[in-house]
C-alpha cells in the first residue's frame, strides 16, 4: 500500500514509517522537523513540510497516489499546552483539519490516527477501558478529544475508513539498537532515568511522592514502541469499515520509582533523583485495558516486562549518547 506518515521523523512515527517500509509498502514520511529528526528515516522516504498546507499535501498526494494516512504529527507537550493553548490548536486540531480535506479531495479514505490515553477522566477504576468516561484536562489532551470527534464526524458524512489508536507511554529503542528515542527538551521518564545514569543529568526528579499508590508514585503502562508500530500496521489492514477505536498497552501498571529500579537493574548503576512537588495535571495511575486490539486485531506485545523494554531503551542511550545529534 502507498502509505504517507505525518510525523513520521519523530519518535513513534519513525518506529512506524520503518515498520511499514520493512513489510512492503510504499511510504512517503512528511514531517516538518519541528521536533523531529532527519535520521529517524531513510531520506528517500522524507519530504520536508507543514502538514496544515494544502500546497505541500495536494501534490504529494496525488504524485505518490497516496491511499492511506498515518497521522502521528503534533504538538505533545501537555504542560507547553497549557501555556500556549492557540499552537496546541492550531499544530494539531487546524492542521489536522486541513489534513482530512486534502484526503477527501484526493479521495484518500483510509486514516490511523496517534490518539493519547490522556483523552481519559481521572478515576480509580482501573485498567482503562475504551468506553471509560473521558475528561481531557489540558489543551494537548483536548485537542487530541477534539481530532478523534471530528474524524468520526468526517466517517459519517463522507466515508472516511479510520482507526483512532489510544496510546499509553511510549517506551525502548530498536531491538537492534539503531533508533531510539529523542525529545527535545526530553520530558519521558525512562530517556530522562538512562540520561541521569549516563551523567547528563545530575538527578532526576521525581514529581510527587504522595499519591495514592503503594510506593506514593504516579502508576503508568510502558508499551513498547515497535509493538505501537506492529499495532499501527494491523490497524491500517483493518481500517476498512472499521471507525473504532483501541487502546494500545500492556495492561502491566508500574511506578516511577518501579522504572528507576528496573533502570539500575539493567544499567547496573544508580539513578540519582530527588522527589519534588507534584505536577498540575499528573493522574496517580493510567493503566490500559488491551483486550480489544488482542481480540480484534491479535495484537500480542513482544515486549511485555518492563526489563527487556528498558534494555532497548539503554541499548541506544548507550551507544548514542547524543541521539540524534549533538
Ligand atoms: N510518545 C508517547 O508516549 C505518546 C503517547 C500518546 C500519544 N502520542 C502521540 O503520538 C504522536 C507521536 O508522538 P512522538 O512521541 O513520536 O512525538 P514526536 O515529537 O517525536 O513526533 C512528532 C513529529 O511530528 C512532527 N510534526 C509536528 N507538527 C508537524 C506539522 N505541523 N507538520 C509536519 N510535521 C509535524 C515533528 O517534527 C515530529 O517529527 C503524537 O501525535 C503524540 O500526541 C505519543
Amino acid at each position: 500500500m502507498r502509505i504517507l506518515v505525518t510525523g513520521g521523523a519523530g519518535y513513534v512515527g519513525g518506529f512506524a514509517a520503518r515498520y511499514l517500509l520493512a513489510s512492503g509498502h510504499d511510504v512517503v514520511v512528511l514531517d516538518n522537523l519541528s521536533t523531529g529528526h532527519r535520521a529517524c528515516v531513510p531520506e528517500e522516504t522524507l519530504v520536508v513540510g507543514d502538514v496544515g498546507e494544502r500546497a505541500i499535501l495536494d501534490p504529494l498526494l496525488s504524485q505518490h497516489r497516496i491511499e492511506a494516512v498515518m497521522h502521528f504529527a503534533a504538538s505533545a507537550y501537555v504542560g507547553e499546552s497549557v501555556r500556549d493553548p492557540r499552537s496546541y490548536y492550531r499544530n494539531n486540531v487546524a492542521n489536522t483539519l486541513s489534513l482530512l480535506e486534502a484526503m477527501l479531495d484526493h479521495d484518500v479514505r483510509r486514516l490511523v490516527f496517534s490518539s493519547t490515553c490522556a483523552v481519559y477522566a481521572e478515576t480509580e477504576e482501573m485498567p482503562l477501558h475504551e468506553d471509560s468516561a473521558q475528561a481531557p484536562l489540558s489543551p494537548y489532551a483536548f485537542s487530541k478529544a477534539v481530532i478523534e470527534r471530528m474524524i468520526a464526524d468526517f466517517s459519517r458524512a463522507y466515508d472516511l475508513d479510520y482507526v483512532l489508536l489510544r496510546y499509553f507511554n511510549a517506551a525502548g529503542a530498536s531491538s537492534d539498537g539503531s533508533h531510539g528515542e529523542d525529545h527535545r527538551p526530553e520530558t519521558h521518564l525512562l530517556p530522562l532515568a538512562l540520561q541521569t545514569v549516563l551523567g547528563q543529568r545530575e538527578k532526576l526528579k521525581v514529581y510527587g511522592s504522595d499519591y495514592p499508590t503503594p510506593d506514593g508514585t504516579c502508576i503508568r503502562d510502558y508499551v513498547h514502541v515497535e509493538d505501537l508500530a506492529q499495532a499501527h500496521q494491523l490497524a491500517l489492514h483493518a481500517t476498512t469499515g472499521a471507525n473504532t477505536v483501541f487502546n494500545i498497552g500492556t495492561g502491566a501498571g508500574h511506578s516511577v520509582l518501579e522504572v528507576l529500579r528496573a533502570v539500575e537493574r539493567v544499567t547496573g548503576k544508580p539513578v540519582p533523583f530527588e522527589a519534588t512537588a507534584r505536577r498540575p495535571g499528573d493522574t496517580p495511575r493510567l493503566v490500559a485495558s488491551s483486550d480489544k486490539i488482542r481480540r480484534e486485531l491479535g495484537w500480542k506485545p513482544r515486549y511485555e516486562e518492563l526489563d527487556q523494554i528498558t534494555a532497548t531503551a539503554w541499548e541506544w542511550h548507550r551507544n548514542h549518547p547524543e541521539a540524534y545529534g549533538g
